[in-house]
């Protein structure tokens, strides 16, 4: 039993074995929390839980018999503003007579197996009812005539539970949701670390770390896109956690829009976290009779460090989150044509690079940008669908047949959301773009956003898309959204009504994604958003990788994949090889090494194969066969850091199987050290103790004890001319190491 009810108390507690999660009905009918962390065990009564900051001085309490009792200092469930809690509030709802309504009270709750999808939302799921068990509960507002339910699931073997709320109309005149969010959560101390992942344009998801203080502290995004900005993830981390050891707690949102993300400490420290929609601009019109469903934030509970967390995230998304066909099935390793060609590409061109690429083992050929329209550079073309017949003479359907006669899969890329103001699209239906009739439309990257709030512009990408899908027996698509959102307004939505847009845009996006998916599920959907501007939960519902950045630099890399895994599981994150020096920073890198940072990901290329030396081409092939030998550890091991590179000259991480009968290390070191240190270890993680491991290309075996604790010998650095041989030298060297079980329990 994963969910327990003390029907007399009205006390639940969300358990299975490794985290609890409990909460009770308040004497006023409203919810107050009780504890969330590490198991508890199960008893039947936990109202002891239930602490009380008597306030002294200036305060307000609900009854005048009980002074103790006032919501400014209670911990609650979903709280609201106006009844003497003056912390920002979950909930925010007005009718035409009052504003802020704040009392939502107990009325029932509802046990369910499993866990009901999300209506037209991407959110967990579970394929076997056993997996998880999900608690509603039912609060009713007579004052507005509204019902707010609480979801609640608690999977079966994972410290994760997932919260999200819906609110329902139960009147006869329109409700206004100012705020719903999808989970509050009042902690009862302050002692963290508030740990994100913050960055820009190619140089996503860095990790950053702050001290929590008393006051507000967030993360946000207003841009339309989840961005490359802040990622909708947050960790509390105790100060003492590490990457392997202590507490943490880890929150993800599956939402790819505007989002807040907020911690508010309160007086006698008391930490509300908020994570939700923004409610900024947001302005929900709820007619009679209909239901607002808010997206789903996921709660990771972690004693094992940030490892443990990420691991928790990551087993979850493989599971319960990635489409059942990709789930298992091994993706193909991709070469794209971007960094290649960028728009001067012929079919020529392009049938020689995947014939070469064939030749090397690579199995499928993305064409990027500049197929359509007369687009031969990004100022013009987004919106026309068809295929550029001075590039492509043969149309795409040539193209398609002679990239297969090759052996190669083929992939093509669409930007579905824009429309550029010189396109055919918008001489015929300038109506289509967001912005405000008359007034200046901003542009972002000479284009424009198309308005997928309106159902009629979904129908149209559907038509041309699905027809393409068709025409060209297409194995991939690479969805790209290369600007954010300004001026947001739909001229289809009354003016009352523009505080929808933002949400009924990205409805509109992940409605295109449902029914493509769905009608062609054997396509392999990569999300991108110029970049890794939409790397985030929603996303990955619909596309089970995405491409973690435009910086393909092998260095650079190691920062944006190390925080991108704090969530993601290394198999979502699209990785490729590409040419030197590395066109977003001029580096020059070993070919080594910028393979050996993409193998912990989707691998690919994004070079000119035709380009290469035979050398290469030689060294290329090596890499692709590894990387087949090893992509199903890849997607389904656990994933550990072992060093950061943000605090290290060194990065390194690895992947080990489930039965812990193998492992990859990636082992990688930024700049040279003069005179280093000759019996240099590493210190691995999460091998079997008793187990005896061979390092491939050596006879050497060690037990995973020692090697979890005395190290991993690396080679030996020697940095010189005078003749004498190395093992390896130089800056940016890297190597993987493959252990395999010879021995041992
Ligand atoms: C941005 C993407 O991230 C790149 O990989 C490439 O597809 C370009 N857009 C094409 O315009």
């Amino acid at each position: 039993m994963l969910i327990h009810v003390n029907q007399e108390d009205r006390q639940f507690h969300l358990t299975n074995g490794q985290v609890s999660y409990i909460f009770h009905v308040m004497k006023n009918g409203q919810l107050g929390h009780l504890y969330y962390g590490k198991a508890l065990h199960h008893r039947e009564d936990f109202s002891h839980l239930q602490t009380y900051d008597v306030p002294t001085g200036a305060t307000t309490h609900v009854y005048a018999d009980d002074p103790a009792f006032g919501l400014e200092t209670l911990r609650q469930e979903y709280p609201a503003y106006g009844n003497s809690d003056f912390r920002e509030p979950a909930i925010s709802v007005s009718n035409t007579t009052a504003n802020h309504a704040p009392n939502f009270k107990y009325d029932s709750y509802q046990l369910v197996d499993g866990k009901p999808r999300l209506e037209g939302l991407p959110a967990t799921y579970t394929e076997d009812n056993q997996d998880a068990s999900t608690l509603q509960i039912i609060l009713k507002n007579e004052f507005l005539q509204a019902e707010l339910t609480l979801n609640y699931t608690i999977f079966l073997d994972m410290p994760v539970i997932t919260r999200s709320a819906s609110l329902k109309n139960e009147s006869q005149e329109e409700l206004v949701i100012d705020r719903l969010m999808g989970a509050s959560l009042d902690l009862p101390d302050k002692d963290f670390l508030f740990t994100h992942l913050a960055g820009a344009w190619s140089r996503e998801r860095h990790v950053k770390e702050r001290i929590l203080e008393t006051g507000i502290q967030s993360i946000s995004s207003l841009r339309g896109a989840s961005s490359h900005h802040h990622n909708p993830f947050l960790a509390l981390k105790r100060p003492e956690a590490t990457e392997h050891t202590g507490e943490v707690y880890g929150f993800n949102f599956i939402y790819s829009s505007n989002f807040l993300m907020q911690i508010e400490v309160d007086h006698y420290d008391t930490a509300r976290l908020m994570v939700g929609i923004h409610p900024f601009g947001f302005k929900w019109n709820l007619k009679p009779n209909v239901s607002f469903q808010t997206p789903e934030v996921v709660m990771v509970y972690s004693d094992q460090g940030l490892n443990g967390m990420s691991q928790a995230f990551h087993s979850l998304y493989r599971k319960h989150l990635v489409q059942a066909q990709w789930k298992k099935a091994v993706r193909p390793i991709l070469i794209n044509n971007w960094e290649a060609t960028y728009f001067d590409f012929t079919e020529e061109k392009l049938v020689n690079i995947a014939k070469s690429a064939s030749e090397l083992g690579i199995e499928l050929l993305v064409l990027d940008d500049g197929w359509f329209g007369k687009r031969n550079d990004d100022t013009s073309s987004l919106g026309d669908w068809h295929v550029d017949l001075d590039k492509l003479p043969g149309g795409l359907e040539s193209l398609a047949q002679k990239i297969s006669a090759t052996g190669m899969k083929f992939g093509l890329w669409f930007e579905p959301e824009m429309i550029s103001p010189n396109s055919d699209l918008f001489s015929e239906h300038p109506d289509w773009a967001v912005g405000v009739p008359g007034q200046h439309y901003t542009l972002g990257r000479n284009q424009l956003v198309l308005d997928f709030s309106r159902p009629d512009i979904v129908d149209y990408l559907y038509e041309k898309m699905s027809d393409i899908i068709k025409k060209t027996n297409l194995a991939y698509i690479k969805w790209d959204m290369n600007r954010n959102i300004t001026e947001a307004f739909s001229q289809k939505l009354a003016v009352h009504q523009q505080g929808e847009f933002f949400h009924r845009y990205i409805l509109g996006v992940y409605d295109l994604y449902e029914r493509l998916t769905r009608e062609f599920p054997h396509v392999l959907f990569e999300s991108c958003a110029g970049g890794g501007g939409r790397f985030d939960p929603g996303m990955m519902y619909y596309a089970p990788q995405a491409w973690t950045s435009d910086d393909t630099d092998a260095i650079e890399r190691l920062k944006i994949q190390y925080g991108t895994s704090f969530a993601y599981p290394v198999y979502s994150m699209g990785s490729h090889v590409s040419a030197v020096p590395n066109h977003q920073t001029l580096r020059t890198t070993p070919l080594a090494t910028r393979a050996n940072t993409a193998y912990f990901g989707t691998f690919g290329y994004e070079l000119d194969p035709v380009k290469l030396t035979e050398e290469e081409r030689a060294e290329i092939k090596e890499q692709v066969a590894f990387y087949k030998k090893h992509r199903g550890l890849i997607r389904d091991g656990q994933f550990y850091r072992l060093l950061s590179p943000f605090s290290n000259n060194e990065t390194a991480w690895m992947v080990v199987s489930k039965d812990q009968s193998e492992a990859l290390i990636g082992w990688y070191k930024v700049l040279a050290t003069p005179n280093p240190k000759k019996q240099q270890t590493l210190r691995l993680s999460g091998l079997a103790e008793s187990k005896m491991y061979k390092v491939a290309g050596s006879e050497r075996t060690y037990y995973g004890d020692e090697l979890m604790n005395v190290g991993l010998p690396l080679p030996t650095e020697f940095n010189g001319v005078n003749g004498r041989s190395s093992e390896r030298g130089g800056d940016f060297q890297s190597q993987v190491f493959y252990l395999q079980k010879t021995g041992g329990r």
